[in-house]
């Protein structure tokens, strides 16, 4: 197989909510999610030890099966009765890690896309997400990408009107927080505040940046422990203060970003939050 590069794009939640706990431990979501320029480049190719290897400029992340990576092209292999011995996927990350962006989900994703080229599997996107839901639950929406409306496990996808190109400022605090404790923390509160989904999507049909980043909303926020809140909500006031239009936290966080319809404004949102937090980037939404 020749060796095969794909991106790995990082995503973002415009809304997030948790709608119950199902009975198979996992919670019934509805999620608004958004892909952005910033990237993992992944690479696989033919290699010349035995099983998988996986290698990345972050020596902190796990070499073998037990990466997301890995996982993505054994479940892949097994699904098309291919052999995987021998295979390496190199990960050069750019995307912050543990931080609701989907880093490693959308690793996972693009080892699909790529082995499904690199193999001539000649499967569909549909197909790859399939698999993509025996690795992690938001891997279905990374094999796809784009303006996606997530529902179910994070598995049941519908395509949404593009959001309009715009400026994302994100940052990632230094603090990492346990997604299961995050979602223990949910199932003992009563929500009292939700997204206003259908709000959002009629926001995007419109094409109605404005409109989107105000109702950016994501249910977690409410269930942080103090000091982690107090963060998220200082990074927020700073990207509103600097110009943004809104602003959110990503997925089980930490991440919070800001959209912004001007480069000046995102710039100095930029500048003004890496000061105390060194993984904050622009980018722009896809
Ligand atoms: O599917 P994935 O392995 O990415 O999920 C990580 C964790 O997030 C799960 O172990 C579970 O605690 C939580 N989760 C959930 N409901 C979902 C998705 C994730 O409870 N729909």
């Amino acid at each position: 197989m020749a060796a095969m590069t794909e991106l790995a794009h990082a995503k973002l939640n415009l809304t997030l909510d948790v709608l119950g706990r199902r009975e198979d431990g996992y919670h019934e979501l509805r999620m608004v999610m958004q892909s952005v320029a910033l990237s993992d480049l992944v690479t696989i190719r033919t290699g010349e030890e035995e099983g998988i290897r996986v290698r990345s400029n972050l020596e902190f992340l796990p070499a073998g099966p037990e990466n997301l990576a890995a996982k993505a092209a054994v479940r892949l292999c097994e699904a098309v009765g291919a052999d995987w011995n021998g295979l390496e996927i190199a990960l050069d990350k750019h995307i912050p890690v543990c931080a609701g962006m989907a880093g490693g989900s959308s690793d996972a994703a693009a080892v699909l896309r790529a082995l499904n080229e690199g193999l001539s599997l000649g499967l569909s996107r549909e197909a790859l997400a399939r698999v993509g839901e025996k690795v992690g639950s938001d891997v279905p929406y990374c094999v796809m990408g784009g303006t996606m409306l997530a529902e179910g496990r994070g598995e049941r996808l519908r395509a949404l009107p593009a959001l309009p190109l715009c400026h994302a400022v994100v940052c990632k605090p230094s603090f990492s927080i346990s997604t299961p404790e995050l979602f223990r923390r949910i199932d003992g509160v009563r929500i009292l505040h939700r997204p206003d989904t259908r709000g959002m999507l009629r926001a995007l049909e419109a094409g109605d940046l404005a409109g989107v980043a105000r109702r950016m909303y994501n249910v977690f926020e409410d269930v942080l422990p103090r000091p982690q809140a107090a963060a998220v909500d200082g990074i927020r006031q700073t990207l509103i203060a600097h110009g943004a239009l809104g602003a959110c936290m990503s997925g089980t966080g930490p991440t919070v970003f800001g959209l912004f319809d001007a480069l000046p404004a995102a710039l100095s949102a930029r500048d003004a939050l890496r000061a105390a937090y060194a993984e904050t980037y622009i980018t722009v939404t896809l």
